[in-house]
């Protein structure tokens, strides 16, 4: 059986790191008023799935779960949910309604498909809970006006080490805590992505935890030795892995890469089939954004790594000295804090009802209060939700 099923919550109380938005998730069905959708988002793996299924158990309701063909178009929705919503009768259990990853479905959905479903939501006299990695979608306005948004947040490192731990004890292996708090720190707040790591390390029969606590105590190696691996060898003892060990995160590695690599490939062949895997690399790094879908860091790594250093027909001779190109990085940092303000900008509209473009135009504005009251700036902050990052940018 797999590990993630096996210890996967079976009540809201065993979901963990996620304390607060559990209180909101009961409240909301508490007060469930007819009209009001839930919708739960976050990265992959921090539980937004296993709460609905923990919740629906705590409640003894009935979980009808609602998948893509089910929301094909809108007759298709209105035939499910005016099927489930003609079964009610007074003394029925309470059912709730799921609709998993709503976000990857809006792709499929006819023009009226998401209209429909808000407008089942709001005669469902049943609560309806969505699920979503992103939920700022455009194609998803309509239902986030008329839904309450609960956001599960990335987990922490400590929070998925003390669950594997838990594991390790249930299921009696007995790997060091080093070895675990490296699983941890690797899952990137993924926990389901950390339970299979840490099942498929216990059961292979190689099981190495040396080579782990290995690689975490050489976890500091420059960026300048990992492009040397990629740039200047073939062998994929070598290249493979090369950035494991590299603190950068993954936008400077980038940076590097596209810096360094026409001053090492000269060859105009070579240097085609780089930039190759660099342009696929790059649109990975961009699905990963909008769709907040973290296992494509494994295509990304491997583009960037065999992709890279197999462009090459041989080795070119000589050392190399790698430079930070900081031209790109100033356009780079600009983008970035676009970025925040445009991220700021999505929040602030949709509390107030207004355009992303309206909204966009009057963070200047909000910045200059939020320097100067403290007050205003932390109801901002926690009325929009805001992270500690985004609360720092409007502080600069
Ligand atoms: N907060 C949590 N507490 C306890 N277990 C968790 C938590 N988050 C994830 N898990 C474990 O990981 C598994 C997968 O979690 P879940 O399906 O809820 O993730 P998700 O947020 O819905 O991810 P995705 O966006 O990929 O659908 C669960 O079965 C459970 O074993
Ligand atoms: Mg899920």
């Amino acid at each position: 059986m797999q590990w993630v099923d096996k210890y996967s919550p079976s009540t809201l109380s065993q979901l963990v790191g996620q304390e607060q938005p559990s209180t909101q998730i009961q409240s909301y069905l508490q007060s469930f008023k007819r009209g009001k959708a839930l919708l739960i988002w976050g990265p992959t793996g921090c539980g937004k799935t296993s709460a609905v299924y923990a919740i629906a158990n705590d409640q003894n309701a009935e979980l009808i779960e609602m998948n893509a063909s089910d929301l094909r178009n809108k007759n298709a929705i209105n035939e499910f949910l005016g099927s489930v919503i003609g079964q009610q009768s007074l003394f029925s259990q309470l059912k709730i309604i799921l609709i998993d990853e709503v976000d990857l479905f809006s792709g499929i959905y006819d023009r009226g498909g998401i209209q429909a479903l808000s407008k089942i939501i709001e005669t469902s006299t049943f609560p309806v809970i969505c699920t979503a990695n992103n939920p700022f979608d455009k194609k998803l306005k309509p239902l986030r006006k008329i839904s309450t948004l609960v956001e599960l947040s990335q987990l922490d490192h400590s929070i998925i080490f003390t669950t594997l731990k838990n594991i390790s004890q249930k299921e009696s292996i007995s790997l060091p805590d080093p070895v675990l708090k490296t699983l941890a720190r690797k899952a990137g707040g993924d926990l389901r992505g950390a339970i299979h790591d840490l099942q498929t390390l216990s059961s292979s029969p190689d099981n190495d935890p040396e080579s782990f606590l290995a690689s975490e105590r050489r976890k500091t190696e420059t960026i300048e030795q990992a492009l040397t691996k990629v740039f200047k060898s073939t062998s994929p003892e070598l290249y493979r892995g090369a950035f494991d060990l590299v603190g950068e995160n993954i936008d400077t590695i980038f940076l590097w890469v596209d810096n360094n690599l026409p001053r090492e490939y000269t060859k105009n062949k070579d240097r085609k089939r780089a930039y190759d895997a660099l342009s696929k690399a790059d649109i990975f790094r961009g699905r990963i954004r909008k769709q907040q879908y973290y296992r494509y860091y494994v295509y990304i790594f491997e583009l960037l790594t065999s992709g890279i250093a197999l462009a090459k027909k041989e080795r070119y001779p000589g050392i190399s000295e790698y430079k930070e190109s900081m031209r790109i990085l100033r356009i780079w940092q600009a983008n970035m804090k676009y970025a925040k303000r445009k991220i700021i900008a999505e929040k602030l509209a949709n509390k107030t009802h207004q355009s992303q473009k309206q909204a966009f135009q009057q963070i200047p504005l909000m910045k200059i209060a939020f320097q100067k009251n403290k007050d205003y700036a932390e109801k901002i902050t926690s009325e929009l939700n805001l992270d500690k990052d985004e609360a720092d940018w409007l502080n600069k």
